[in-house]
């Protein structure tokens, strides 16, 4: 648990606050390019509490600005664009992708005060189907070097979705490693899953023949171990899977908002995801990977579907599936072969996280050791608010952006005397091995 005045520390974003200014400090993953036309429509784009507006200029260039035109406040969603700027359709005040203004059509040649006027403009970066902003003061880091930024850009892929409750209980979800066996159970077949009376099975039981994914959805891990590191938190657990081995999976918390989640062997890794509050009640995900060529969608992405898009402010990447319908749960398949009844994975996430409420009230809850990860986690972050507000110190993932590429999590197997940093250590070399090649092409 954690108490009101934490709780309030750690969740809310907007400007002034320490989690937000933590935050800031960082690049974020803003839109989607796909989402921005050259010489088309802005967007209306919510950040960190903030009103935003995203658009891409005639010559290609994006831009992320304060949506009140900076003459009488107007929106610039409304705005038009024209070649090289965007014009406020109140009284035509032109402003370019750096909020410099370019025309001031209705003020007479002598009055005119274009050089001193700007519209609050965020640093941008666009990197393979991702537009990334800085919204802090002074200069910004550099962009976090994730492994898919090394990739040519038709090798990447951009997901995620919107869920309607606070950063933090949705991010959580993804470093609680004993939910996947109760609330995803039934995903990877109806034998699976605790309580879907799973029979043994030889077969797959054996985790040679047998993908080791799937320990982590049918049985409980036995002991779980977490630790607090200068770039975030990480965790193992682990089970014994005979008498010299054990199945471990092992996941991270990047600061501020990024998370390695165990669904691949370890030294595969490529995938992370970014949990980037629009406001303190709303968040997008990003899930930023390496495409992989012929591997079919897992079980549940299919049943990802969305609404149409629209222009308001949550009005992108919506699960069809929400509150409002219950997530389509089906209480017969429920009795059956589903541990939840709803369908997929992602909404099955969604379901638990937004029923939390708006932001999860935490002086309520009673935590164990299978919340380890997420007792450690908090904790870090409120420690790296607090340090940053008071002594204006950073966490290294500020001095040392190339963390992003160093650090794996996924599943292996290890013999049973090892332990977790020795474990990982070892991983972790394997890894870096592997995945030189890519940061050497970067260069
Ligand atoms: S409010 Fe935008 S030009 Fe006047
Ligand atoms: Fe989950």
């Amino acid at each position: 648990m954690l108490s009101q005045a934490d709780n309030e520390l750690i969740c809310r974003v907007g400007p002034g606050t320490p989690m937000g200014e933590l935050m800031r400090r960082h690049w974020i993953p803003a839109v989607a390019s796909r989402d921005l036309k050259a010489a088309g429509e802005p967007v209306r784009l919510l950040l960190l509490g903030e009103k935003l507006i995203a658009w891409r200029d005639s010559q290609g260039r994006v831009g992320i600005m304060d949506h009140e035109c900076p003459h009488r406040c107007a929106s610039l969603f409304y705005g038009r664009n024209e070649q090289g700027g965007l014009r406020c359709i109140y009284h035509g005040w032109k402003f370019d992708v750096n909020g410099e203004c370019l025309d001031m059509p209705n003020v007479p040649p002598q009055y005119q005060f274009k050089d001193k006027v700007r519209a609050t403009a965020y640093k941008v970066v666009e990197r393979n189907g991702v537009v990334w902003t800085y919204m802090g003061p002074g200069q910004a880091p550099a962009l976090p070097a994730l492994l898919v930024n090394f990739f040519p850009e038709d090798e990447v892929d951009i997901g995620g979705f919107l869920r309607n409750c606070n950063w933090l209980q949705a991010l959580e979800g993804d470093i609680d490693t004993s939910h996947a066996g109760f609330l995803h159970g039934g995903m990877f077949g109806p034998a699976h899953g605790n309580g879907l009376n799973r029979q043994p099975n030889e077969a797959e039981d054996d985790p040679v023949r047998y993908d080791p994914l799937r320990y982590g959805y049918t049985d409980q891990p036995y002991m779980f171990e977490g630790s607090a590191t200068d770039w975030g938190a990480m965790y193992g657990a682990y089970r014994p899977i005979d008498d010299r081995t054990n199945y471990w999976r092992l996941a991270q918390f990047i600061f501020p908002f990024w998370t390695i989640t165990p669904t691949s062997p370890i030294e595969d890794r490529t995938s992370l995801r970014a949990w980037v509050p629009l406001d303190d009640t709303h968040v997008r995900v990003f899930a930023i990977s390496r495409k992989r060529a012929g591997r079919p969608p897992a079980r549940g992405a299919a049943s990802d579907k969305f609404l149409p898009n629209t222009t308001d402010w949550y009005g992108r990447d919506r699960l069809i599936q929400s509150a409002e319908n219950d997530y389509l749960i089906d209480r017969g398949r429920q009795r059956i072969d589903s541990y939840s009844g709803i369908d997929g994975i992602t909404q099955q996430d969604h379901a638990v996280t937004e029923s939390m409420g708006a932001i999860a009230n935490r002086t309520k809850e009673h935590l164990t050791i299978s919340d380890r990860m997420i007792m450690v986690t908090r904790r870090h972050l409120i420690d790296a608010a607090i340090k940053l507000r008071d002594a204006g110190e950073m966490p290294a993932t500020v001095s040392r952006p190339g963390i992003y590429s160093e650090v794996t999590g996924g599943y292996f197997l290890a013999p049973k005397d090892q332990d977790l940093a020795s474990a990982y250590g070892e991983q972790q070399a394997r890894f870096l091995e592997k995945t030189k090649g890519w940061r050497m092409a970067a260069e």
